[in-house]
């Protein structure tokens, strides 16, 4: 049997947290014989909840959930974990600017990345949910010196499920026939979702999505602009952001990085910029990989047309922008 491995959700006591705990909890993220040791941390004013979403898991009863750790102390959160989904974020308030909640988050995960070089594993892999994800992991890596910084990723793969969906709907096929859409840059609407390079089977045949779909028209007016706002058209639906969906993309993301792509297929995770195809050095930008051996590499040789290099610097310009806004919150 398997050794315990242990896992934090920060902002456990919150929307996506309720439903990415099941999922984790279950098995659906490190395989389904391997015991977990759950670590939940919130904050002080959120224990009452947090002891309910204890109940809960208790009265789940799942085999191979083999503790609960709920904590408001960082120290205890991040102690010996192997995996860290960085959930927990200040949301945003009416009236509150994106660089008010860029300024809040950022301390958060500044603290958050000194907790885990303390007191994580060295070889942890650390997924960060919470807004603004990318610039939020880039920050959490430079206060984790003996953690690798490739060890640091940020969220897009909702993004990137959502855009498969959309394309299985349009062509007619189940969402399995749908590979490689890439969301390019930023968790933000200036990502670029991208089917020049994805492929769908349709009828046992495997297509170029741009062939599958027959409507370039619809791919650059409908498509990329349907992806790029749902998560506001969730929350003008359902009053609250979207959590179910984002916790199995977070599922998706540390199962694919733990349990390696299949053959032939590349995810979109925000990683570190060495600054393939043009995207800017040292800011956690959005490209497709593929991952073995719990490591991820950037899928590389892919033709960018003119059309799309201009959406990448877009996207690429922000993430600059906000890193050096973070830069400054952080060091005033
Ligand atoms: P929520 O407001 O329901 O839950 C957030 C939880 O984090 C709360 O329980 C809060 O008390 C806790 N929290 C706040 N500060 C904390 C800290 N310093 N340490 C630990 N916990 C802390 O929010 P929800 O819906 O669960 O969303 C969480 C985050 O995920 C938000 O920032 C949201 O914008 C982001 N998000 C990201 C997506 C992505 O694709 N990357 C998709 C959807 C949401």
């Amino acid at each position: 049997m398997a050794e315990p491995l242990r896992v934090v959700v920060t902002g456990a006591a919150g929307q996506i947290a309720y439903s990415l705990l099941y999922m984790v909890a279950k098995g659906d993220v490190f395989g389904p014989e391997q015991p977990i040791i759950l670590h939940l941390l919130d904050i002080p004013v959120m224990m009452g909840v947090l002891e309910g979403v204890v109940m809960e898991l208790a009265d789940c009863a799942l085999p191979f959930l083999r503790g609960v750790v709920p904590t408001d102390d960082p120290a205890v959160a991040f102690k010996d974990v192997s995996a860290a989904f960085l959930v927990g974020a200040m949301p945003r308030r009416e009236g509150m600017e994106r660089k008010d909640l860029l300024g809040a988050n950022v301390k958060i995960f500044k603290v958050q990345g000194e907790a885990l070089d303390k007191y994580a594993k060295k070889d942890v892999k650390v997924l960060v949910v919470g807004n603004p994800a990318n610039t939020n992991a880039l920050i959490c890596s430079r206060y984790a010196p003996s953690i690798p910084r490739e060890n640091f990723t940020a969220m897009t793969r909702l993004d990137q499920n959502r855009a498969q969906a959309q394309i299985a709907a349009k062509v007619g096929v189940p969402i399995q026939q749908v590979s490689n859409v890439i969301i390019w840059g930023n968790h933000s609407s200036t990502q670029f979702p991208d089917a020049a390079h994805a492929s769908v089977t349709v009828n046992g045949q495997t297509l170029s999505a741009p062939e599958a779909v027959k409507d370039s028209a619809w791919l650059d007016t409908v498509f990329v602009p349907t992806v790029q706002k749902r998560g506001a058209a969730v929350i003008a639906a359902r009053k609250m952001s979207s959590a179910m969906s984002a916790a199995k993309a977070a599922s998706d993301h540390m199962r694919d990085w733990f349990l390696g792509t299949a053959p032939g297929r590349f995810v979109s995770m925000g990683v570190l910029s060495d600054g393939s195809y043009g995207a800017p050095k040292d800011v956690v930008f959005s490209f497709p990989v593929t991952t073995k051996n719990g490591k991820w590499e950037i899928v590389q040789g892919l033709t960018i047309s003119d059309s799309a290099r201009k959406s990448l610097d877009v996207t690429g310009k922000e993430l600059e922008e906000e890193r050096k806004e973070a830069i400054a919150v952080i060091e005033a």
